[in-house]
């Protein structure tokens, strides 16, 4: 079935919320208080699919702690920039994570419904523990009361696309986040 995509925007004309060395920094710092604070241990990097995936691929690589990871993808927003409040999982863990030290990785925690339905289910596993870490965090955007434990911008309610995230399916490859524009024809 063809579908029609919204018009391509050039990111370059978008505005940039977060450059590549703002990020940088700040997952630097998240890698070294994950690996102080799990010191001596072994952690399992949860990503979720497929916007976390550039943002784990950094945080595994800023943790000096043994780390193995895994992935979990769920329903995604589509073509919507609201969730649509329903959460279904598509892809689960490979391996078991019964015991193991485990921290979920996003790359936004928005209304929640995605990372409380996700811990929900990994709890289900018996995990040693269970954290969260998120790129970015809308807290005034929360539905259901869920925090993060790592994470490296609060940002305010809009639309972001890059560093792995997408506005349908597109710009994940941006390096640096960028605010989509509110007004743009046919979005
Ligand atoms: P939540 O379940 O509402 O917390 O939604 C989390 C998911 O919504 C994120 O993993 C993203 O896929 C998506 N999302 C929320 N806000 C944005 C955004 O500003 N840009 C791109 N994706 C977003």
């Amino acid at each position: 079935m063809a579908t029609s995509l919204p018009p391509y925007v050039d990111p370059l004309s978008m505005e940039v919320l977060f450059s590549v060395d703002q990020i940088a920094e700040r997952v630097q710092s998240i890698g070294k208080q994950i690996s102080e604070d799990y010191a001596g241990q072994t952690v399992v990097l949860i990503g979720v699919l497929k916007g976390a995936a550039i943002f784990l691929a950094d945080l595994a690589r800023s943790i000096s702690v043994d780390n193995t990871f895994d992935f979990v993808a769920v329903s995604s927003y589509g073509r919507a920039r609201v969730s649509s409040g329903a959460v279904k999982l598509i892809k689960d863990i490979d391996n078991p994570i019964e015991g193991k030290h485990v921290i979920l990785v996003e790359d936004i925690l928005d209304t929640g419904l995605t990372l409380s339905y996700l811990r929900g289910l990994m709890l289900q596993h018996k995990p040693a523990s269970l954290k969260i870490a998120t790129c970015l965090d809308k807290p005034e955007r929360r539905l259901v009361p869920i925090e993060s434990d790592y994470t490296c911008f609060q940002i305010p309610n809009r639309f972001v696309i890059g560093y792995g995230m997408d506005y349908a399916e597109r710009y994940r490859g941006v390096a640096d986040i960028r605010i989509f524009p509110e007004t743009v024809p046919g979005h």
